[in-house]
């Protein structure tokens, strides 16, 4: 490679993916470590309003900008019996939570985790336990999560201080059931069975839901593909997402590697919709089952020595809110991150709702102290920006450039980016996965004069790179990473970025 790539692009309107489902920004908080008690809730914290909630912590997650939340979990609801967090406090049973070890107070359950999405702005998206429960649990938390009739549920509900619904719309049938780390993991056959069954019931009492089936917990699951085939094989009439998780990280000291991650995704999701599609097709049915990336993030879940992160205290102690899964993100690491953004825009046909794994202290954006300062991890800046900036349509914009050699996928782009256009400009994001040399990205703006008119300006550009590409916020040091103005010029009609190698860029044109 030279000491400079070039890069060249057009930015056409008439590329358009598809319009952005603002669920594409969603979140998750699980019952896990920190994320719940000492994360979101800290009774005795300076910040702390008058149900307990960091109000540091809340204008955090606002200006992170998450759409729809997913909750309670993750692994931890697969035996989470959802009565245990309702009603009054000092009734509330404690509980030995199977999945990570823990000691489970519930404080907070479904009332508090509303009261808390409603101070944060964000919409509930809840899971139900198809672990070691089944149909009757989740038509029980349906009901007295979403019916508008005085029965036994909706009484109780309106004695715990809410007569109105919650009107919960989208529903995970189970979480990660193919996994066999989970507590009631079963086999697609049982799995889809049993889906269908809850899915239909579901529906007969609130057919407005909607529902999203488990598919598989990554690419490399042994049982990727026929997973998805036979849970469709009976959800399909049932559900209207399949989900997809995948975490990724530098393993080996590969950080060239690593940076290919984006492409990883994309090969997953496109893996997804050709499976699906082509049950629909055996089903003669023209129906396309959507995709909820209903967990996707950076984890370092294995460590160097190749065993998993996360299970610290298990044969030993069950302690309450521990740390666990406290990933302190480098520059690196958010460069990754925002190119997973941009693939998840790139797919915005097919992927209508997507949640990023997880948002306080548990391998989060928001890191905590008890008693401290809660702060922005490097992750923060590229998924707050995209958030903010991507409405409208989403676009596509092929990038004519070098590659960059994965061990895994082969020659991959060296640039990828994407563009969203909304009725008062444009934006463009762009990341360069080069791990050694720099790239000068020229995106041809004429198509867009019908929007923009000739005189096309930047009105906002940020730049996400260091030169120590490990460099963290940690506790002492929190503004060590952020974002500054991208090197970029609009010139005849010409857009020109400078992309250092390791960087991610969002620019907003009007
Ligand atoms: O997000 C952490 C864990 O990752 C979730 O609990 C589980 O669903 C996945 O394996």
């Amino acid at each position: 490679m030279t000491a400079e790539n070039t890069a060249q692009a057009r930015l056409d309107p008439s590329r358009e993916i598809a319009d952005i489902d603002r669920r594409l920004f969603g979140g998750f908080v699980e019952h896990l470590g920190r994320h719940i008690y000492d994360g979101i809730f800290e009774p005795e914290h300076p910040s702390a309003d008058e149900e307990g909630f960091r109000t540091d912590v809340i204008d955090l997650v606002k200006e992170l900008g998450v759409s729809t939340i997913r909750y309670p979990g993750g692994n931890f609801v697969s035996a989470y019996r959802w009565e245990d967090g309702i009603g009054p406090k000092d009734q509330r049973p404690t509980r030995l939570d199977l999945a990570w070890h823990s000691t489970e107070t519930n404080e907070v359950g479904l009332h508090e985790f509303q009261a808390w999405l409603d101070r944060v702005g964000s919409d509930l998206m809840l899971a139900v336990n198809l672990g070691t429960r089944g149909t009757e649990e989740a038509l029980d938390l349906l009901e007295y999560a979403n019916a508008d009739t005085r029965t036994r549920w909706t009484e109780q509900r309106a004695r715990n201080g809410r007569s109105t619904p919650f009107g919960v719309k989208m529903w995970c049938l189970g979480n990660e059931m193919d996994g066999p780390w989970q507590v009631g993991h079963r086999n697609a056959d049982d799995y889809g069975k049993l889906a269908s069954r809850t899915a239909k019931a579901m529906r007969m009492l609130d057919p407005g839901v909607e529902l999203v089936a488990c598919g598989s917990s990554g690419r490399d699951m042994p049982t990727f593909g026929s997973w998805e085939r036979q849970v469709l094989d009976h959800t399909f009439d049932d559900v209207d997402f399949i989900s997809c998780h995948s975490y990724y990280q530098e393993r080996g000291g590969d950080a060239q590697e690593f940076l290919t991650s984006g492409a990883d995704m994309a090969l997953f999701i496109e893996s997804v919709v050709a499976i699906v599609d082509s049950v629909a097709a055996t089903k003669k049915s023209d129906k396309r089952i959507m995709i909820s990336f209903d967990e996707w993030n950076v984890w370092y879940l294995f460590k160097e020595d190749g065993t998993e992160s996360g299970h610290e205290f298990k044969g030993g102690a069950w302690p309450v809110a521990p740390r666990l899964l406290e990933d302190q993100y480098s520059a690196l690491d958010a460069v990754v991150f925002g190119d997973l953004l941009i693939t998840l825009l790139q797919h915005a046909d097919r992927v209508r709702s997507a949640s990023l794994a997880q948002l306080v202290n548990v391998i989060a954006p928001i890191m905590t102290e008890p008693g401290g300062p809660a702060w922005r991890q490097t992750t923060f800046y590229p998924f707050s920006i995209t958030s903010r900036l991507a409405d409208g349509t989403a676009v596509h914009v092929p990038v004519e450039c070098g590659t960059v050699a994965s061990k895994k996928l082969g020659d991959v782009a060296a640039v990828n980016a994407v563009a969203t256009i909304d009725g008062d400009g444009v934006s463009l994001f762009a990341v360069n996965r080069s791990l050694t040399t720099a790239a000068a990205l020229r995106v041809d703006l004429a198509p867009l004069s019908p929007q923009l008119g000739r005189d096309v300006s930047i009105i906002e550009s940020h730049l996400l790179h260091e030169d120590d590409m490990y460099a963290r916020n940690v506790l002492g040091d929190v503004e060590r990473v952020g974002v500054r103005a991208a090197d970029a010029a609009v010139a005849d009609g010409i857009l020109t970025i400078d992309l250092p190698a390791v960087s991610w860029i969002a620019i907003r044109l009007a």
